[in-house]
């Protein structure tokens, strides 16, 4: 009998730490995945570029969004939130960043895609400094674990102009 309640006791000791260890290694997992995800972000129109009656500029453009971000996900991803965001400096600030589109990617499954779509934010400028400017197109994801952190990061995509005049 004692013999009997040792050996359970031990079996049972034994599955506890085999359990734990698995967890360990699973959690451990999530920080060995280096993702290697791709965008490519492509201004296919200026629909058009106006001076509003408040003095701001704002531009409506059409945009090709395709990313393959399948590598962010691993056993522990929940989701993926990602943003497309044009960029850019004026005089009055150092960094202008306008969010242009959101999605919420539910799987691994959709995180291959390619969409065209005009601009679903508005992208207007605190002030006329539109005509002619430089901006970078970027590409932010915050990954959205079952458990841990939250993991964020982009892809800058640079070397965009807009048309010197109001079209
Ligand atoms: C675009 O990004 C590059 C690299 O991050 C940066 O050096 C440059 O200043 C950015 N350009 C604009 C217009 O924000």
């Amino acid at each position: 009998m004692h013999s009997f309640l040792y050996r359970a006791n031990a079996v049972l000791t034994f599955s506890v730490m085999v359990l734990a260890a698995l967890c360990a290694m699973a959690s451990f997992s999530d920080y060995l995945n280096v993702p290697s995800p791709n965008a490519y972000l492509k201004v296919v129109n200026i629909n058009w570029l106006q001076k509003q009656p408040n003095g701001n500029d704002e531009v409506s453009l059409k945009l090709d969004i395709s990313a393959d971000l399948q590598s962010l996900f691993t056993w522990n991803t929940k989701q993926v939130f990602v943003f497309v965001a044009a960029e850019y400096a004026t005089s009055q600030n150092a960094l202008n960043q306008v969010s242009l589109w959101d999605g919420i990617i539910p799987s691994r499954e959709h995180a291959k895609f390619t969409i065209q779509t005009n601009n679903k934010y508005r992208f207007i400028d605190q002030g006329s400094n539109l005509r002619g400017k430089d901006f970078n197109l970027t590409l932010h994801w915050h990954v959205m674990p079952k458990t841990g952190k939250m993991f964020v990061d982009k892809i800058v995509i640079t070397g965009y102009r807009l048309p010197e005049t109001y079209i």
